[in-house]
């Protein structure tokens, strides 16, 4: 596990082995319970291949998101009770740090619609037409990190 200390809080990167309890209560507080997204869809198998984020306040687990073999950043949630303190973009710009680190060139994902704005900020491009996931609307942004 690597641990980065950013203002007040505490960013950890690891294992799904490592960090899913702390992964596993952020993702269903935020995208089973409150955007009603069914647990099979949540649950995949890339969750085991993939490197997780926490974020931690004291040690209030916060926030998480996963960075994918494929060059994809995923399942990026932060507690309603914590939203709009910059915390998702500290944990974006520690994720797109690590990347930048692996020498992964482009970063892509998959937005959901309210967020584009939260993606944008942090230099994402829209690429391609709206789709639906999980009954979601989606549209796949792309950051070159080069
Ligand atoms: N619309 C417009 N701007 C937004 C926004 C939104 N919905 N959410 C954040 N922003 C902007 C902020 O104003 C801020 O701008 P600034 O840098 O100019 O001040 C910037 O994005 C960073 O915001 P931050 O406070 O770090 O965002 P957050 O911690 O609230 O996290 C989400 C943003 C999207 C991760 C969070 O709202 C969340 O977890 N939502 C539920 C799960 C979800 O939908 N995840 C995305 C799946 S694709």
């Amino acid at each position: 596990m690597t641990k980065t200390n950013a203002s007040n809080y505490k960013i950890v990167s690891g294992s799904w082995e490592e960090l899913k309890l702390d992964a596993q209560m952020i993702r269903t507080r935020v995208f089973i319970q409150e955007q009603n997204i069914a647990a099979e869809d949540e649950w995949d198998e890339q969750d085991s291949i993939s490197l997780h984020f926490i974020v931690y306040d004291d040690h209030q687990a916060i926030a998480t998101a996963r960075l994918l073999q494929n060059n994809s950043i995923g399942r990026v949630a932060v507690l309603s009770s914590h939203r709009g303190l910059g915390i998702g973009k500290l944990l974006m710009l520690e994720i797109i740090q690590v990347a930048k680190n692996q020498g992964r060139n482009q970063i892509h994902l998959s937005a959901q619609e309210h967020a584009i704005p939260f993606y944008n900020g942090l230099g994402f491009k829209q690429k391609g037409e709206f789709y639906l996931d999980c009954g979601i609307p989606h549209i796949n942004m792309d950051l070159s990190v080069i």
